[in-house]
């Protein structure tokens, strides 16, 4: 969500920050815009509502030279999408330029005392009254920028990342963060400011992350000098990122969905890798074996997580309850937040979030934390927020996701979970020797069985065409499949923008069953396991109502086929694992059915891939 790119240094800024701009545009954003300081001191700002493409047009036969500049992709919270929303943002005298990511709560109360002041806003946004409101007391306290920054953000409730330049000053930036992330690249004599570290890693590996309510002033040929809002001094350490510019590139794919979806046996390995004994008798977690007091005495496991990352936790309850015995409660991040949850001391609370920077589960943890609950972070983003908010936790290594509908992660979280509860269920000796190897064995052969699946690509591809004009579709599932239902509609409604509804396929009868005709396709999760019957008097239910049927079966099941109109093979596996393979197929549907309603499948309308706002 919103996307900062900033450069000092010897090179042109201009490439730089628009090629970081795109860099970022999987984040999700509606407008962009630059601003640049160019060697005479004059301040430029060039934005436009739309894509990053749009505004290198805007920006042709514009002075666009300087080596200083800061750029912007917006996702709107506060005004419209257009292009005086867009950011940067000018102060009143058009003396300091502004980018902004995230939310400044009390913006009304302080704009209203910037218009009794004479200060005039040009747009609807919040941020506005950032920039204003610097100048303002820069002006009225007689200071530099990077005090007047110091000084408002104090005067701020909200959560903020932010870049400013000011005019005449060809040598520095200052950038500050709260609750959205921040990341600084050091170059040889350069540096690179960024929201992620995707922009920043073709020039360097080198970073710093910024820590809430710190203030960096950013000069060339200088050490970033950081402080707190409250003028602490700050030192870091410099990081070294592990991550390749080919991690960030399509690699021969039409879009960073599909080539997601096929790198999923090696991101299962790689999540494995190191993690599982080859011998397959032990599972190595350090963050369970480290802790492991925390959690044989865990009283209950809360699991908070917003999207995908919620329907891996569903499974997650699945796993633990049954291999470890601990009661296990899934929160929705934004709701526990509100709501004064019941929280004891020895609960223990596994926060998993792709990104790492979801807003509502940084809160949620941050809430649990207080109450004295041990917190395990499943992340994917190395360094980020979540990661370093939580006390141990367990990274799922699937490289850069940059497709906006997230694939590899949820099945890398899977992964993640199914090893924590098999290590934690074994240590709790909940899990009898003999089947805790059998399953370790089998999680060990889930590669290989996703490989298998992505071979059926051309013929989902042959399926989605005859579903591309549905209007709506009910995906069902039960038992450990149930969040496999609720994940395969998420996917197709984000991405092809059809509506569908996941469903405990028991609970049709209470109510959506009323939906079903000829037109509504029901995609039925039926697999050979312990529900396997049941499933198919599911089905039976929704064919004697004219229903139009698309299992997802074993390879060797006879009867689901005489039954449903089409179906999907996989091959078999346990019932905790059948997710894993499950629900590959449905991503490919989806995949497809949206590339023939000709959506935009790595960036659909109005989502963002890190939720940084709540
Ligand atoms: C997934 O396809 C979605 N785009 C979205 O639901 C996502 O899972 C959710 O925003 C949570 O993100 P996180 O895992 O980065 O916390
Ligand atoms: N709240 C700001 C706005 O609406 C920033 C949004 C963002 O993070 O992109 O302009």
């Amino acid at each position: 969500m919103c996307g900062i790119v900033g450069y000092i240094g010897n090179q042109n800024a201009y490439p730089i920050l628009i090629k970081g701009l795109h860099r970022l545009e999987y984040r999700g954003y509606d407008s962009a815009g630059i601003a640049l300081t160019s060697q005479n001191g004059n301040l430029s700002i060039y934005k436009t509502k739309g894509r990053v493409a749009d505004l290198e047009e805007f920006c042709k036969n514009k002075d666009i030279s300087g080596t200083i500049g800061i750029a912007h992709t917006r996702w709107a919270t506060h005004g419209e999408p257009n292009n005086i929303n867009a950011h940067p943002h000018y102060s009143e005298s058009e003396n300091i330029a502004l980018i902004h990511n995230g939310i400044i709560e009390n913006y009304a109360v302080l704009k209203q005392q910037l218009i009794q002041n004479g200060y005039h806003f040009q747009s609807n946004t919040d941020t506005e009254v950032l920039v204003q409101l610097i100048e303002y007391i820069k002006i009225l306290n007689k200071t530099d920028l990077f005090h007047a920054v110091q000084l408002t953000l104090n005067e701020i409730i909200g959560a903020y990342a932010i870049a400013v330049i000011e005019k005449g000053k060809t040598d520095e930036i200052i950038v500050a963060r709260k609750s959205s992330p921040l990341v600084l690249g050091i170059g040889d004599d350069e540096y690179f400011i960024a929201s992620d570290a995707s922009p920043i890693i073709e020039y360097t590996n080198k970073v710093i992350y910024l820590e809430d309510e710190e203030i960096a002033l950013v000069s060339r040929n200088e050490k970033p000098k950081i402080v707190t809002v409250k003028n602490i001094e700050k030192t870091h350490e410099i990081i070294q990122l592990e991550m390749n510019l080919s991690q960030l590139e399509k690699g021969g794919y039409d879009h960073f969905m599909l080539k997601e979806i096929f790198e999923q046996p090696q991101t299962l390995r790689d999540c494995m890798r190191g993690r599982i004994d080859v011998s397959f008798n032990h599972v190595v977690l350090s963050g369970i074996i480290d802790h492991k007091e925390r959690f044989l005495n865990a009283r209950r496991i809360i699991i908070l997580a917003c999207g995908t990352s919620w329907h891996a936790g569903l499974v997650g309850k699945y796993l633990f309850e049954s291999f470890c015995k601990i009661p296990v409660e899934v929160e929705y991040s934004s709701e526990f937040r509100y709501r004064n949850p019941v929280i004891y001391q020895d609960d223990v609370v596994i926060a998993i979030s792709q990104s790492g920077e979801t807003a509502d589960t940084l809160a949620a943890i941050e809430l649990a934390r207080k109450s004295g609950a041990f917190i395990y972070g499943i992340c994917n983003v190395v360094g980020s927020s979540i990661a370093r908010n939580t006390h141990t936790g367990s990274y799922t290594h699937v490289g850069p996701e940059i497709g906006v509908a997230s694939t590899k992660a949820f099945t890398a979280q899977l992964v993640v979970l199914s090893m924590m509860s098999l290590c934690l269920g074994r240590e709790k000796r909940t899990i009898d020797e003999k089947r805790y190897r059998e399953l370790l064995k089998e999680l060990n052969h889930i590669p290989e069985k996703v490989e298998t699946i992505l071979k059926s690509n051309d013929s989902i591809n042959d399926l989605s065409k005859i579903f591309t004009y549905a209007h709506n579709f009910i995906y069902l599932g039960r038992g450990f499949n149930y969040p496999v239902a609720l994940e395969g509609a998420l996917k197709l409604k984000e991405i092809s923008y059809i509506h569908a509804e996941g469903y405990p396929a028991a609970e049709m009868k209470h109510g959506p069953i009323a939906l079903i005709d000829m037109e509504m396709p029901v995609v039925a999760i039926a697999t050979d396991n312990k529900m396997y019957d049941k499933v198919i008097s599911n089905i039976q239910e929704i064919k004697a109502r004219n229903g139009c049927v698309i299992a997802v079966v074993n390879e060797n099941d006879t009867i689901i086929k005489s039954i449903a109109d089409y179906v999907i093979e996989v091959p078999s596996t346990e019932d905790c694992f059948e997710p894993l393979l499950n629900i590959i197929p449905l991503q490919l549907l989806s995949y497809h059915i949206a590339v023939n309603k000709k959506r935009d499948v790595d960036m659909p309308r109005n989502l963002a891939k890190s939720v940084t706002v709540e």
